[in-house]
């Protein structure tokens, strides 16, 4: 790659140790590194054993995701994987691995987390405590030149602006691991009670005391904290439009096209801050080239532009009509809905319709997921409605500068420039991105699947004419004879 980008220079000859790798920004970091930074030396990836796999299986078939589909075998060759997880002390990593990792590495990228919403406390214990041990191992490390945290933009989610500074958590995040290691679980839930109140959900929680930790580490390395915000399918590379996991917005857009989020519980002129996936990878590899030679400990809002749930619906919607999928359950038509009591009275609607189509399914000796699913669905949709509500604002002037600091050749390689962004046309690749990568159903099933869409559209408007209709009688009959037998 090119000669002039410093951040490609910054990388030669780097040994990299990166968590998270297996995980859609982790694959993205290691695809992008192998693909520009060919004279990096190497990269460590922490796997875990899962879902009855071991760490060796999961990292034979790492290679095989279709994002790795423009990176050749020699590049491929620098990856290895070291077997371990986070919620093991020392990250469970065995004697010979810590004294690899130790002597070689140069560059640290911290990004494993347990991103789940409704973990339990003691569960998001274990994103703070993987934090300590990163740091820990650090400090052992003799050649390395910084440390990168990928946090989130809502790690401080109690305040309505978020500064790029480190916040003081309500508890101090040691006193909180102690606690942890002190207490059972339900005592814990208790104690911390008084402290967790005002947070939604412990997995925001965590990323501020694990901020909090790197804050205090006292680690003489250069440190940077780099919080996306909501993050989602690639704007360009490796390819547009590329996402594997449903986080977030991801599974918002992927449940209105199958057609099971009919109703979205949120405030319609409330944004959200989408930031491609690829963009938040730029800009942490350039937060590793900045901060290197840098003193401070140095957090980058990483936020890209603020898109209202109405506009968003609107989209996608129309997106969704405009390329159906074969996977689609029911017509997708999502609607947002900001009144609480409507908002249960049309979930329970759904959730009585999905209990017939369970049934006909039954009937018919069919396995029934329908009422499963709307289940899951509205759950989610209830967890997330502290976000959907609320709107933040943040300071993105670190961020911003690191962009204008870059050269021409880095910006060319690396961009992460989100005012440059056409929203209309990304918002397309997104959904035919989640068509493709996620639902795996190619864009050729297009005929198909449009003769499929209006099939559906006309069931739904069908059943709905009959349900209306079915109420009508119902309410009329009732009017009636109440007005019979008060006369
Ligand atoms: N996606 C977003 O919208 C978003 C927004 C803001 C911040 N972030 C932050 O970005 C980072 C990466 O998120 P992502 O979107 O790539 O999430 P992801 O796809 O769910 O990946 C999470 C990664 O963490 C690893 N991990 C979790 N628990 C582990 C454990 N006990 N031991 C070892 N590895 C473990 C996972 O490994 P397995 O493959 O073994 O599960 C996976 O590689 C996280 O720190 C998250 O907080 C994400």
């Amino acid at each position: 790659m090119s000669n002039d980008s410093q951040i490609v220079k910054f990388f030669k000859n780097q040994t990299i140790f990166l968590t998270g790798g297996t995980g859609l920004i982790g694959k993205l970091l290691v695809e992008k590194l192998l693909r520009t930074s060919f004279d990096l030396k190497k990269i460590y990836i922490l796997v875990r054993t899962k879902h009855g796999k071991t760490s060796q299986q999961r990292f034979d078939d790492f290679f095989d995701n279709s994002c790795f589909e423009k990176i050749n075998q020699e590049n491929k060759s620098k990856v290895s994987f070291i077997s371990g997880d986070c919620r093991k002390p020392d990250l469970g990593l065995k004697s010979e691995n810590l004294d690899i990792l130790k002597t070689e590495t140069t560059c640290i990228i911290h990004a494993a987390a347990n991103v789940n919403f409704r973990q339990t406390i003691k569960e998001a214990s274990y994103n703070v405590n993987s934090t300590k041990e990163m740091i820990k191992l650090a400090k052992e490390m003799n050649n390395l030149k910084v440390f990168v945290y990928v946090s989130t933009a809502y790690s401080n989610c109690v305040n309505n602006h978020i500064r790029e500074e480190i916040y003081k958590p309500p508890i101090n995040a040691e006193a909180f691991l102690d606690l942890v290691n002190s207490c059972n679980e339900d005592d814990l839930e208790k104690i911390l009670l008084p402290y967790l109140n005002k947070w939604p959900n412990n997995y925001v929680f965590s990323k501020c005391l694990s901020e909090d930790l790197i804050k205090n580490s006292l680690l003489e390395t250069p440190i940077a904290v780099v919080r996306p915000s909501s993050v989602t399918n690639t704007m360009n590379e490796p390819v547009p439009g590329w996402i594997d996991n449903y986080h977030g917005f991801i599974g918002v857009t992927a449940g209105s096209y199958v057609g099971v989020l009919q109703n979205l519980y949120a405030k319609k002129e409330k944004k959200l801050h989408l930031v491609p996936a690829d963009f938040v990878c730029n800009c942490i590899l350039a937060a590793a080239w900045d901060t290197a030679n840098s003193k401070t400990i140095k957090a980058f809002n990483c936020v890209g532009k603020g898109i209202s749930y109405g506009e968003l619906a609107r989209a996608v919607n129309t997106l969704c009509w405009k390329y159906p999928t074969m996977k689609c359950v029911w017509n997708p038509e999502t609607s947002v809905v900001q009144n609480k009591f409507w908002y249960n009275v049309k979930t329970f609607w759904i959730l009585m319709l999905a209990y017939c189509i369970d049934f006909v399914f039954f009937c018919f000796k069919q396995p029934t997921r329908a009422a499963n699913m709307m289940k899951r669905i509205t759950e989610q949709v209830n967890v997330s409605s502290y976000f959907t509500f609320r709107e933040w604002s943040f300071d993105e002037d670190r961020f911003t500068n690191l962009w204008k600091k870059m050269g021409d050749e880095d910006k060319k390689i690396f961009p992460f420039n989100v005012s440059t962004i056409d929203w209309d046309k990304y918002l397309c690749s997104c959904v035919l991105g989640i068509r493709v990568y996620l639902f795996k159903d190619p864009i050729t099933t297009l005929p198909k699947a449009k003769t499929k869409f209006k099939i559906m559209f006309v069931l739904h408007y069908t059943i709905l004419a009959l349900f209306y209709c079915l109420l009508y009688v119902i309410l009329t009959f009732l009017a009636k004879n109440l007005w019979y037998n008060y006369k």
